[in-house]
């Protein structure tokens, strides 16, 4: 199965400034996968070459099988872009903002149908730049989703929602997933990327740190188990061990309680801000 995304060696400097280094990455048909990292890892920079709105320096990247820097309207009509920030006209409707986006592209989905699934409806006159954070986002998303995409590309979907609008977003991509589009999404979050993704790719400094399962992420499973206790004497007892069983055992065959006992594994957020710790760029 050829890849929807395919990247390879990616490379992208603002004059000395290497903003992505020798990046590669691949999506499935109907795969999500989240590119997660901190602010300024290169995350826009990456999605913005995918959507043939930034150029790069070195590396091949494929879209739909097409060059993103040399593919034509054909190719456009199968895309939908999500940008970091929005780039609507704060005068238009979302009814209006809809029409007008709808004849890009060759079916179009219904207006009703998007304003439905983005729970737009009751806000569909509305002129864009009036709507809450939140809703500006949503209609966004609806915008993204009009051409009925094969390949839908989310930079920051849910950042600065509150929780339910966030749920929410997350059903919407879900729910286009399922239906076989491919899903490429950036996001600082790690629940969000652990909650959608396939797949998860950090990045941090312009490199790939990790990537894999995010329930499996960087190892964080397979990691060592901290025990810890007071001896009976009043001595902090600590131990790493890949056999917590083995080595706990040790120490409760004497049967005195152990006092203050604790066996603990490295979260999933532990093992990311390890991995994003020492490049993280602020
Ligand atoms: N147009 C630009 N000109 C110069 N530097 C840029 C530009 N866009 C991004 N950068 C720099 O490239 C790095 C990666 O930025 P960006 O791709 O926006 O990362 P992210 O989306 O992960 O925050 C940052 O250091 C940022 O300051
Ligand atoms: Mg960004």
């Amino acid at each position: 199965m050829t890849g929807m995304i395919e990247v390879k060696g990616l490379t992208k400097r603002y004059g000395r400034r290497v903003a992505l280094d020798d990046v590669d990455l691949t999506a499935a048909p109907g795969e999500v996968v989240a590119v997660l990292g901190p602010n300024g890892a290169g995350k826009t920079s990456m999605i913005e070459i995918l959507e043939g709105y930034r150029a790069r320096d070195a590396g091949t990247v494929r879209v739909l099988g097409a060059d993103p820097a040399a593919a034509g309207p054909a190719w456009r009509d199968r895309i939908g872009v999500l940008l970091q920030t929005t780039s609507v006209d704060p005068q238009l409707t979302v009814a209006e903002a809809i029409s007008l986006f709808s004849r890009l592209y060759r079916t179009p989905r219904p207006a009703a149908e998007l304003l439905d699934q983005l729970g737009l409806a009751a806000v569909a006159h509305r002129r864009t730049g009036v709507l809450s954070g939140g809703q500006q986002r949503r209609a966004d998303l609806a915008l993204a989703l009009i051409g009925r995409p094969d390949v839908l590309f989310l930079d920051e979907p849910t950042t600065g929602f509150d929780p339910e609008a966030r749920r929410d977003t997350w059903q919407v991509v879900r729910e286009t997933a399922a239906a076989g589009c491919t899903v490429l999404l950036t996001t600082h979050y790690l629940d969000e990327a652990a909650e959608l993704a396939d797949r998860v790719v950090v990045v941090a400094g312009g490199r790939i740190v990790a990537a894999g399962d995010p329930r499996t992420l960087g190892g964080h499973l397979d990691a060592e188990t901290t025990i810890r206790f007071r001896h009976p004497s009043g001595e902090p007892f600590e131990l790493r061990t890949r056999t917590p069983t083995a080595a706990l055992a040790e120490h409760v065959r004497a049967g005195a309680e152990l006092a203050e006992l604790s066996v603990t594994r490295p979260t999933l957020e532990a093992t990311y801000l390890s991995l994003i710790g020492s490049r993280h760029a602020v």
